[in-house]
């Protein structure tokens, strides 16, 4: 397994920044691979840029990256959601954009349920509470004030991840609701055509929706009191998708109950406001974060390039490029 896969793989890839360690050593193995520290294309010395043909990101790469590539064809992006890159500018370039759906969407569901249950029924603090000798010393945990025992969960964005979680929530015996740009056809689940009409109706408001202009804080100081004072929202999208100020804002007046949140405004910042609030979960985005999801989700950015320089289709390009006309190389 050490040999490159074809001779046709004879491509080089910028690998643009931080990236999970064996999605590198995967592109090592089927390309020349060029590796950058940092986002910053100043790293890349001028005389170098015109080999480079794909990019392969986990998150943002600015336009102007994209632009100063004056051979790029491809960009591979590490993960799902993929608001760090500019598809619809690399389009106008002729620049197509793949993206890592299916491979991560169990995992990402298995742990918003995990942080679903820490926190509504606190165990971080119970946990942390046992390994403190508290349990002996003072005697149980005290009972939770929240259960999901009759709860309704809402969703926001029942796409891939979405379904999986409701899927699992179903399991647990709960009522779900969910809040989509158009009903699906596919499901029963009690549709909501607005964001506060589906936080009103519901206990827990889950957001498992893209990022990007489309949901830019979108849950706002008004859908957190739609949710109300027992209200619990959690986050595993994205957190430009919430207004952040106004959510601290909304914990620490009790506006709604508490917030578990995998992902926040300015990773890997984490604000101080939010860390000090007893009523909040945070898990520094670990949804996707198994060492086999992240091997996955390389192995399906190498198998897109592989596609693109054999002039086959891509995998899974994003929708923006298919609608350019970007789903394979074109070969003169
Ligand atoms: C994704 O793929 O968009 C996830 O946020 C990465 O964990």
């Amino acid at each position: 397994m050490s040999a490159r896969v074809s001779p046709s793989n004879d491509a080089t890839v910028l690998v643009f920044g931080p990236y999970n360690g064996d999605g590198v050593t995967e592109l090592e193995r089927r390309f020349t691979v060029r590796k950058l520290r940092e986002r910053d294309l100043a790293e890349l010395p001028e005389g170098e840029r015109a080999s480079i043909r794909a990019v392969a990101v986990a998150g943002h790469i600015p336009n102007a990256a994209i632009d100063a590539l004056p051979n790029l064809e491809v960009i591979g992006h590490f993960g799902v959601g993929y608001d760090g890159v500019d598809a619809a500018h690399a389009a106008s370039r002729g620049v197509a954009v793949t993206n890592t759906p299916d491979v991560l969407t169990d995992e990402v569901a298995d742990t918003t349920l995990g942080l679903l249950l820490m926190t509504v029924r606190e165990l971080g603090q119970a946990e942390a509470y046992a390994r403190a000798g508290r349990w002996q010393a003072e005697g149980p945990y005290p009972l939770t004030r929240f259960s999901l025992r009759g709860k309704t969960v809402g969703i926001m964005g029942l796409g891939r991840i979405g379904l999986a979680i409701a899927k699992r929530l179903e399991a647990f015996g709960l009522a779900i609701a969910y809040h989509n740009r158009s009903r699906r056809s596919d499901v029963s689940y009690a549709y909501h055509d607005t964001l506060e009409g589906l936080a009103k109706a519901v206990d827990i408001l889950v957001v498992a929706a893209p990022g990007g202009a489309s949901t830019d804080k979108a849950v706002n100081a008004g859908i957190l009191r739609a949710l109300g004072p027992d209200g619990i929202f959690i986050n595993i999208g994205r957190g430009s998708t919430v207004d952040e100020p106004a959510l601290i804002d909304a914990l620490r007046d009790g506006t709604i109950a508490r917030a578990g949140l995998d992902v926040f405004a300015d990773e890997p910042r984490i604000p101080a406001d939010l860390l000090a609030l007893p009523n909040v979960v945070v898990l520094p985005h670990v949804a996707s974060a198994s060492r086999d999801t992240r091997r996955a989700m390389g192995n399906l950015v190498a198998d897109n390039l592989s596609a693109w320089f054999a002039g086959e289709p891509l995998p899974t390009p994003v929708p923006e490029s298919e609608a350019a006309g970007l789903s394979r190389a074109k070969v003169s």
